[in-house]
């Protein structure tokens, strides 16, 4: 069945070969990335893209209060300063040391289009976020995996030089895995790599480290963070990045010019300045998943320690790929990841205490 926001091609709209030829090559050979299924019919427990199950701040929906009262008649302000010097404030830089996004995939993609020219280099982990190749692919750009190790380090080719290497993504915590490198080791690789290291810190406030610092200490250190997950705004859209002015700049010639709407802006303002409400959030989000990983190990999974809101989950006996459709069935959605090369397992986002319960008593019937 195909979700009504299914993005893969719909079998029934008929190939036109003629109509393909006014694509760039690159474009009509990729695949397009798939994201997790949204289902707008509701009805399901949804654990399937780490999504926050509680209700953001309150601050979010009066900020955007205000918005409406005020109108919506005028262009928002293409750069967000009222975002960037309240994160400043917040995250102990100065405010032209950032960047906002609509999302941070607008981020991802704006760093790609603004590095990484046709036939040019991008590396990436191996297995990890998958949107990273296909932004490489939109550039018409190569891509280059290089394996994480069994333990989820890697190994020192993630610094080696390469033919155009233009720029290297790290998520920190990784996708699908919820590991981290530690930030020292981060420091070694950028300081040996001759391009830029972007590290994707979406799951970064689940986590105990965090590589903020290095963004001083090293220029071709930059940090992309998301509102998706740990502020509990993925319906919103807004990300945003830290890096030294100068590569903000030109960065800025590349975005949209309106990349965030006046909405956004004013709830991630508000969103950002409420750290209790991120504090308490998290400690229930961490007392959960230690609820879940010890339930996962007790049904037989192999559960990876997890820094982020998900774990990663494999079955020494079992394939998991029927677990997943069985759950699917009872209507709970987790994420079924098939790593060509590596390896097949079930992504499990944090949800409620009664969402985790539900999963694993559904798990427990089937193992
Ligand atoms: C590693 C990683 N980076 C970035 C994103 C994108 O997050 P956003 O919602 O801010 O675009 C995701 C989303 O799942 C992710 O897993």
């Amino acid at each position: 069945m195909q979700w009504q926001s299914d993005t893969r091609p719909n079998p029934q709209i008929p190939k036109s070969p003629v109509l393909m030829t006014y694509f760039r090559p690159e474009i009509e050979a990729m695949a397009g990335y798939a994201p997790g299924e949204q289902p707008q019919d509701g009805g399901f427990i949804k654990l399937n893209t780490n999504e926050n199950p509680y209700p953001a701040s309150p601050a979010v929906a009066c900020a955007i209060g205000e918005v409406l009262r005020q109108g919506l008649q005028k262009y928002p302000d293409p750069l967000a300063w009222a975002f960037r010097r309240r994160a400043a404030e917040v995250l102990g830089v100065e405010p032209d040391w950032i960047l906002a996004g609509n999302g941070s995939d607008d981020i991802l993609t704006i760093v790609t289009r603004a590095l990484v020219g046709q036939g040019q280099l991008l590396r990436l982990p191996y297995p990890s976020y998958v949107l990273y190749k296909t932004l490489a692919q939109l550039q018409g750009a190569r891509s280059e995996e290089v394996y994480f190790r069994p333990d989820w380090s890697l190994p020192s080719a993630f610094a080696a030089a390469g033919d155009a290497l233009r720029v290297v993504f790290l998520a920190n915590p990784n996708s699908p895995s919820g590991t981290m490198i530690p930030p020292e080791k981060i420091l070694e690789f950028a300081q040996r790599l001759p391009c830029p290291l972007l590290v994707d810190e979406a799951y970064v406030d689940f986590a105990e480290q965090n590589c903020l610092h290095l963004v001083a200490r090293c220029e071709k250190i930059m940090v992309s963070r998301s509102l998706s997950k740990s502020y509990a705004l993925a319906g919103l859209r807004f990300g945003y990045l830290v890096a030294r002015p100068q590569l903000i700049e030109q960065l800025i010639k590349v975005k949209d010019s309106y990349n965030c709407d006046a909405l956004s802006i004013a709830a991630a303002t508000a969103a950002i300045g409420d750290r209790q409400w991120l504090a308490d959030n998290r400690a229930k989000i961490l007392a959960t998943r230690r609820r879940l990983v010890a339930g996962m190990r007790e049904l037989g999974f192999v559960t990876v320690e997890s820094q982020a809101n998900f774990t990663w989950n494999t079955h020494p006996q079992r394939p998991v790929k029927p677990l997943y459709e069985q759950l699917k069935r009872q209507r709970i959605l987790v994420r079924y990841m098939d790593y060509p090369g590596w390896g097949d397992g079930l992504r499990i986002s944090v949800g409620t205490d009664e969402q985790i319960d539900a999963c694993l008593a559904c798990l427990g019937g089937m193992v």
